[in-house]
C-alpha cells in the first residue's frame, strides 16, 4: 500500500505487531489520544482568529482567551482519557495531582502523563506548539485505584511516547519501543497518515538550541559546553547554526530530523535553588524516549534521561538532547569539571 495511505492504527496494528503494545486496548487509548489532538488543533488553528472573527464574544481579553486554551487543551485530553477505559490515571503539566479513576467497571492498566500544550506562549505569534504524552502500565495491583508510584515510575518503563506538533501541518510522532514514526494530518479526510516511517536522527549535528537569554544564570561548566558548539574546535571544525524557536516541541522536531542538540540547563536565577526549566514526567522522559528510539540521547547533562526516576508530579530537569555524539560531548565537557 502506498505510504501516504497507512493509518496511525494500521501501522499499530500491522507493523508493530512485534511490539507488546499492538493490543486492541493499546489501539484504543491512542485513538483517544488522536481524537484529543484533533480536537485541540482545530482550537488551535482558530486561535489566530479570535480578534478577527470576534470570538471574544465576553469582555475578555485575547490573552485570557488563549490562556483558556492551555485549560482547554488539558480538559480535552483529561476528558477522553478518563473515559477511554483503558488507564487507571492521567497526570498532567497543567494539573497539580494526578486524576485517578476510580469506576473499576471504567479502569484500565495504563497510566498516562501529558503536556496538554507545550510553547503555550507563542500561540498568538502563530508559531508551531505541540502536545506531548508518556504512558505507562500501572505498577499496583489492577483492582484498586492508582497510586502515587503509578506515575512516579523510570522513563525506561514508559511503553510508548510521543507528541502531537501543531505547525504548517498538524503531524503525530510517535515509538512503541519499535523505531519513530511520523503521522501527517490529511485535513481532507481527518486523518493522520504515515508521512515519517522510521525516523532516524544524525549522529552528529550541526544545530545548537539554546535561549542564550540565560547566561548570567549559568555556571561556568555550562557556559563552557554552550561556547564548545559555537566554537572552531567541535566535530564540524566550526560554529554550529543557532536555531531556537522557544517552542519545546519545535525545537525538539527540527532537530529531530534534521540532526543537532537541544539544551535547556540548570539556571541559578534563584541562586539558593538552582534548577532545571522543562518537568521530568511531562517533557523530558517521553522526549527521550523518543530520541533513543530513533538513534539519539537525553540526558541532564550527566545522567541519562530515562534512567531517572521522578520524586515528585511536577520535578523540574536539565536536559540535553538529540544527536547521539552531541549530547555524549556536553555529559564529557561536564565531567572535567567534575
Ligand atoms: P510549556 O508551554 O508547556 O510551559 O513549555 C514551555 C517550555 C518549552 O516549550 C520551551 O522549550 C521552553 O519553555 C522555553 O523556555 P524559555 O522561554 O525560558 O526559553
Ligand atoms: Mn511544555
Ligand atoms: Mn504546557
Amino acid at each position: 500500500m502506498p505510504m501516504g495511505q497507512i493509518t496511525v492504527t494500521e501501522h499499530l496494528l500491522y507493523h508493530q505487531t512485534r511490539s507488546h503494545e499492538a493490543t486492541g486496548r493499546f489501539t484504543h487509548l491512542l485513538s483517544d489520544l488522536i481524537l484529543g489532538a484533533k480536537i485541540v488543533a482545530r482550537e488551535v488553528n482558530k486561535a489566530g482568529l479570535v480578534d478577527i472573527l470576534g470570538f471574544t464574544c465576553s469582555n475578555e481579553s485575547k490573552d485570557e482567551m488563549l490562556k483558556k486554551l492551555d485549560v482547554f487543551a488539558n480538559d480535552v485530553f483529561v476528558h477522553r482519557l478518563e473515559r477511554s477505559g483503558v488507564i487507571c490515571a492521567v497526570a498532567s503539566e497543567e494539573m497539580p495531582d494526578m486524576v485517578v479513576v476510580t469506576d473499576e467497571f471504567q479502569r484500565g492498566d495504563y497510566v498516562v502523563m501529558i503536556d496538554p500544550l507545550d510553547g503555550f506562549s507563542n500561540i498568538d505569534a502563530n508559531v508551531s506548539i505541540g502536545s506531548i504524552f508518556s504512558i505507562y502500565r500501572r505498577k499496583s495491583a489492577s483492582h484498586k485505584d492508582a497510586e502515587l508510584g503509578d506515575a512516579l515510575q523510570k522513563g525506561v518503563d514508559q511503553v510508548a511516547a510521543g507528541y502531537v506538533i501543531y505547525g504548517s501541518s498538524t503531524m503525530l510522532v510517535y515509538t512503541t519501543g519499535q523505531g519513530v514514526h511520523g503521522f501527517t494530518m490529511d485535513p481532507s479526510v481527518g486523518e493522520f497518515l504515515l508521512s515519517h516511517p522510521d525516523i532516524r536522527i544524525p549522529q552528529k549535528g550541526k544545530i545548537y538550541s539554546v535561549n542564550e537569554g540565560n547566561w548570567n544564570y549559568w555556571d561556568a561548566p555550562t557556559r563552557q559546553v554552550v561556547e564548545y558548539f559555537k566554537s572552531m574546535d567541535n566535530h564540524l571544525g566550526k560554529p554550529f547554526s543557532s536555531r531556537y524557536i522557544g517552542s519545546l516541541v519545535a525545537d525538539f522536531h527540527r532537530n529531530l530530523l534534521f540532526g543537532g542538540i537541544f539544551m535547556y540547563p540548570m539556571d541559578y536565577k534563584n541562586p539558593k535553588k538552582p534548577k532545571g526549566k522543562l518537568r521530568l514526567l511531562y517533557e523530558a522522559h517521553p522526549l527521550a524516549m523518543v530520541v533513543e528510539q530513533a538513534g539519539g540521547l537525553a540526558t541532564d547533562g550527566r545522567k541519562r534521561i530515562l534512567d531517572l526516576q521522578a520524586e515528585d508530579l511536577h520535578q523540574r530537569v536539565p536536559l540535553f538532547i538529540g544527536s547521539e555524539y552531541d549530547v555524549r560531548k556536553v555529559s564529557e565537557l561536564y565531567r572535567q569539571f567534575d
